[in-house]
């Protein structure tokens, strides 16, 4: 990190200072650097070093201006669950050089803890960097949730930690970190505004339950990029309400894929619009990238474009799947013959590669709200041995461009029977060259 000559003096003083790291009054812009140290952390990887943590995120967030708090390199930090609240008082750079590690016993987490390890709740300004590592040690809780010895299949722990959580936030970078291990999802967004995660290595074994790489919760102008991915759960998830979200350059797999939704779930109402995903590298995964919507909900899945794409041994490269699981019928999204969240508007430019198993292709759309607008262009997908794949159309309807491998199913769109409105505008037909 490059800081100015000058304030170095003021700099050294501030860390001296520790905790009572404030500059003088009326500074301008004041640049503090802490370090958990400081603090009293210890960073041997035994002793709990939690208060630290807290203390000097207080102190930070207590500070106007520019503060850095810095996690020292060639150390080990154990942090208990905790929740670091803003709003704070000015930016913060959150330089993780070293290591930040979980308790390794799902025991350590009382009751009030279920569901977070490091939870930073209506922050602002907040930047993560620093190259270290943020580890979650997830080992047991992942052999709690699995029901046979490569956990082929588990019961998802539903009170497992997202490891690092941003909630209610705005202006937050995550870059320049490994996340690994999580015992759940690596680093999540719920409700948040203008966001990055980049440069982020994020493991976990092939084998470990629920452990996402991104998940996406209801947050709007999101940009994934430059990141790999190779974990159990699904590189990049979106759901909730979520608008302008960007992936690229990505590298994901194993793992599930790139998944929009479940949406809809227990007849929620879910909207999702202007995702766009390109130039990623998508292999030996589950799904390749999935739009996948539960019955009974509604809302939309709408103008979502996937470009440039390369698959390799991808057991089911494109996916929309919107009986992804019954729940309870009920009349709450208003059709009393069963709805659906609407997928429409969904683009598939340039994806290219092998599929692991036949079917390559799965558009598998409901009765009451067909999928509209599906738009093929450049998807070439054979078999790894080279044998053409095929592809499968229920209710699904849009054009393709060119010559498509396996060869579309879509029905036309003159032909679309539809039983509920569109949840699309008008002016979309004029938009899909964008999307
Ligand atoms: C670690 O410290 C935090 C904060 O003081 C505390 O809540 C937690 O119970 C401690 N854990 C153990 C095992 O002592
Ligand atoms: C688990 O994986 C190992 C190595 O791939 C394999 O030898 C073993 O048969 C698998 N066990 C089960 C129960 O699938
Ligand atoms: C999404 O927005 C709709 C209204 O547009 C709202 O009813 C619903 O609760 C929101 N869902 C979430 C998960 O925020
Ligand atoms: C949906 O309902 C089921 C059963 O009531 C519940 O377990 C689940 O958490 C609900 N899901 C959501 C997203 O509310
Ligand atoms: C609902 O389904 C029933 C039986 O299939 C049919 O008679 C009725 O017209 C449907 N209602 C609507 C609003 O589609
Ligand atoms: C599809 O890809 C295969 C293998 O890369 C290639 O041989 C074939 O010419 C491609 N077909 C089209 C239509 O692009």
């Amino acid at each position: 990190m490059a800081l100015p000559a000058r304030p170095r003096a003021r700099l050294l003083l501030a860390a001296i200072a520790g905790a009572v790291a404030l500059l003088l009054p009326g500074a301008a812009e004041a640049r503090v650097l802490l370090s958990l140290d400081d603090f009293g952390a210890v960073g041997d990887g035994i002793a709990n070093d939690t208060q630290a943590f807290v203390d000097a995120w207080e102190a930070a967030c207590a500070t106007g201006g520019n503060t850095y708090l810095n996690v020292p390199a060639g150390k080990s930090y154990q942090i208990w669950p905790v929740t670091l609240a803003g709003p704070c008082r000015g930016e913060i750079n959150l330089m993780i050089s070293g290591n930040i590690i979980a308790p390794e016993s799902p025991e350590e987490w009382a009751d009030g803890d279920q569901g977070r390890w490091l939870h930073f709740s209506g922050v602002g300004d907040l930047s993560l960097s620093g190259g270290g590592i943020v580890d979650g040690r997830g080992q047991q809780w992942w052999a709690g949730a699995c029901e046979d010895e490569n956990c082929t299949s588990y019961r998802q722990h539903q009170v497992a930690p997202m490891a690092l959580h941003f909630e209610d936030c705005q202006d937050v970078s995550v870059k320049g970190l490994t996340l690994q291990n999580s015992q759940r999802q690596h680093l999540v967004f719920t409700r948040c505004y203008n966001v990055e995660a980049n440069y982020l290595r994020v493991t976990s074994p092939e084998y470990s339950p629920g452990t996402a790489g991104v998940l996406v919760v209801s947050s709007t102008n999101v940009h994934i990029k430059d990141d790999l991915f190779s974990v159990g759960g699904d590189c990049v998830s979106i759901v909730g309400n979520c608008s302008d979200v960007r992936l690229r350059a990505i590298s994901c797999g194993p793992g599930l894929g790139i998944s929009i939704g479940g949406l809809g779930e227990n007849q929620s109402n879910h909207k999702i619009e202007k995702i766009k995903t390109d130039t990623m590298f998508i292999s030996n995964t589950k799904n390749g990238v999935r739009v996948k919507t539960y019955e009974d909900g509604c809302g939309f899945a709408r103008k979502v474009k996937f470009a440039q794409i390369m698959m390799r041994n991808v057991a089911n490269p494109i996916v929309i799947d919107q009986h992804y699981s019954a729940s309870n019928r009920g009349t709450r999204c208003g059709a009393p013959n069963g709805s659906a969240v609407a997928v429409e508007n969904i683009n598939y430019i340039d994806i290219t590669g092998t599929s692991a198993t036949e079917q390559a292709v799965t558009f598998a759309c409901s009765d009451a709200m067909p999928c509209r607008r599906l738009y093929l262009d450049g998807v070439n997908l054979t078999t790894a041995g080279g044998d053409s794949t095929s592809a499968f159309c229920h209710q699904a309807f849009g054009k393709h461009v060119g010559d498509v491998l396996p060869e579309s199913c879509l029905g036309k769109e003159d032909f679309v029977q539809l039983q509920a409105p569109t949840a699309g505008d008008a002016q979309d037909e004029e938009d899909a060259a964008d999307w």
